[in-house]
Order: C-alpha cells, then structure tokens, then sequence
C-alpha cells in the first residue's frame, strides 16, 4: 500500500512535471490547438498580384482645433483577409482591417469609440491614450452588443490600441490592434507624414480557423511586417521627392516582437520617442539611426533624402527584416 502511494505520488509530480516543462504553455494551449498540424509557414519574396493594393502608408490628417470631439466606430469582424502573397486566412479585426484605423486627434481632444462586436465570441477594447477603469470600460461586450469608451486625451505620442481578451497574446497576433496619435501641441508641418505599425504574423495550418497559440506563446511567428503585410512597400514603394522633409510615425504592436527602425542612406534630424523628443536639429548636428521599440512603443523620425535613388526601411534586428520588414521609399 504505501509502495502503491509513493509510486503514485512519483506519477503525479511526473505529470506536473510534464506540464511545467511546456514552459508557459497554459491549460488554454492544450485545449486543441497543439493538435493542428504543422502550419506552412508565409513564403516570403513572393510577389502579390498586379491587382494588389498596400496599404496607404499616409497619416490621417486631423484639421481641426483641439478641444474637439471625434466620434467614432469601431466593428469587430472575424473575416478571412489576405495576409501575403497567396495566403489568406481568419483574423479577427477592427473594421475588418490589420492594422485596425489609424486614429488622430490633439491633447485636449475627446473620443467617443462606439465598439461593436460582429465576431463570434466576447471582444474589447483599450486604449494605451486613455486613463479609465479597465475593469470598467475596457470590460469585453459579447457578441452582437456594442459599447461607448470615452477618453480625453490628455497626453501626446502614438498609442497602441488593442482588444483586452484574454488571453490578450492571441487576440492581438490575430490582428486586433492599432494606433492613435495625439499631436505634440506645435507640432511643425512635414512635406509627408507617414505611419508604419510593426507587428508578427502567425499563419494558421486551417485558413478558416485561428492560428495555434502554442506559436504565439513560443514566439514562433511565420512574418514580421509592416502594416499588416510582408513587404508590400518593397512592392509597392512610397514615393517622395529630394529633400523633402519626411515625418515617420512608427509603432511597435507586437505583440512580442521589438523593432529598430532604421532608413538605409539617411540619418534621421529628429527622433521623438514615448512622448519626448530625444533630438532636434541644432547647432549640435546631432543624427539619429534608429529608433527602438519594444511592443507598445512608438514615436517618429523626421529626415530627407539627398539624392535620388531607392532608400530600404528596416528593422535592424535583421531576422525580423529577413522575414518580411522591409519597404521601400522612391525618391526622385
Ligand atoms: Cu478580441
Ligand atoms: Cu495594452
């Protein structure tokens, strides 16, 4: 008998054992997902179809005064979008789009979000530029409900917005997330404004279904992208013309990944980070190379270009540019 205890016991710390050696794994990841098969991975260096269109890179411009209330609505939608070349797959978005909305707005400036839940199971909302009680308004709606987040804007930067459902790590690597902006009040005029949201994609062996979040918690993402796609400004480049004075906006959405954000053949003039400016010309001639981002960190560049010619933008930390972040700007 109490052989027959001590074997049990030994059985028991096994099987803990076991659990604990999956590191993170959760009861979640056990819960059918690790039964999928193996996804194929995103190809990558593919080209997508003539009829392609990348997503405009361009910064929403918000003309008016500060004090102003921007009412908006954001729907979930659980659709099947096409991720990179030749593959298509679930994602869970905001306005059916990955990223959701760029938004933008002043300090001072009210936002009244309506949220509606088209999906098919419980969502929500949080937004990094506001200060509310989580529990409260960031509370998840069911389906088929909808909901109002209020804030005021009291603080400049770009800020990640993302659905709050746990567990958060899936709900983010299926495509719920975005960006807001609030103007650093003087905010000077560029000649182009642009905004590059970094963030992982996981591909899914079963297109109609989520992808494994045993990937997600061992950070085994198939692409790094910017703006939702592998590539698609290297495709696709942005055009600009000789020196121009060129603002950047670009926001790390992970949601694990962290980004080095660099422009090969310029030096960047000013760099503005988690709501500071770390540099500004001056006497100093100060240059900048890279600004780092760990997810949920943000800011922007300000530079030029002095010739003509095809400027590469990376993330520095090259494994994630091999695997899909990477554009590119025209300049003639
Ligand atoms: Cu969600
Ligand atoms: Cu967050």
């Amino acid at each position: 008998m109490v052989a027959f205890v001590i074997v049990a016991l030994l059985l028991s710390f096994a099987s803990v054992a076991t659990v604990l050696n999956k590191s993170t794994g959760t009861t979640v990841v056990a819960a059918g997902a690790s039964s999928q098969p193996a996804a194929p991975g995103i190809p990558l260096g593919q080209s997508p179809a003539d009829s392609f269109q990348a997503r405009d890179p361009n910064a929403p411009v918000d003309p008016q005064p500060a004090g102003t209330i921007h009412k908006v609505t954001l729907t979930i939608v659980e659709k099947q979008i096409e991720i990179a070349p030749g593959v298509t797959q679930l994602m869970w978005t905001y306005n059916g789009e990955v990223p959701g909305p760029v938004l933008r707005g002043k300090v001072g400036d009210t936002f009244e979000v309506t949220l509606v839940n088209h999906g098919t199971i419980p969502h929500s909302i949080d937004f990094h530029a506001s200060k509310v009680a989580p529990n409260v308004t960031m509370r998840q709606i069911e389906p088929n409900t909808s909901m109002v987040y209020t804030f005021t804007a009291d603080h400049s930067g770009i800020f990640m917005y993302h659905c709050g459902t746990p567990p958060v790590l899936e709900h983010i690597a299926m495509g719920m997330y975005g960006a807001i902006i609030i103007d650093p009040p003087n905010l000077p005029p560029v000649d182009h404004e642009y905004v590059l949201l970094q963030s992982e994609l996981y591909r899914s062996s079963d297109p109609s279904q989520p992808a494994a979040l045993t990937k997600m918690l061992d950070e085994q993402w198939d692409a790094v992208v910017f703006n939702g796609y592998p590539m698609q400004y290297s495709d696709r480049p942005i055009k600009v013309g000789v020196n121009q004075k060129i603002r950047v906006w670009v926001l790390d959405d992970g949601p694990s990944e962290n980004s080095s954000f660099h422009v090969i053949g310029t030096i960047f003039d000013t760099v503005y980070k988690e709501g500071a400016y770390l540099l500004q010309p001056d006497a100093n001639h100060g240059g900048g190379q890279a600004l780092d981002l760990q997810p949920a960190q943000g800011g922007f560049v300000e530079f030029t270009f002095a010739v003509p010619g095809k400027y590469p933008f990376v993330t520095h930390k090259f494994a994630s540019a091999s695997k899909g972040a990477v554009g590119t700007f025209a300049a003639s």
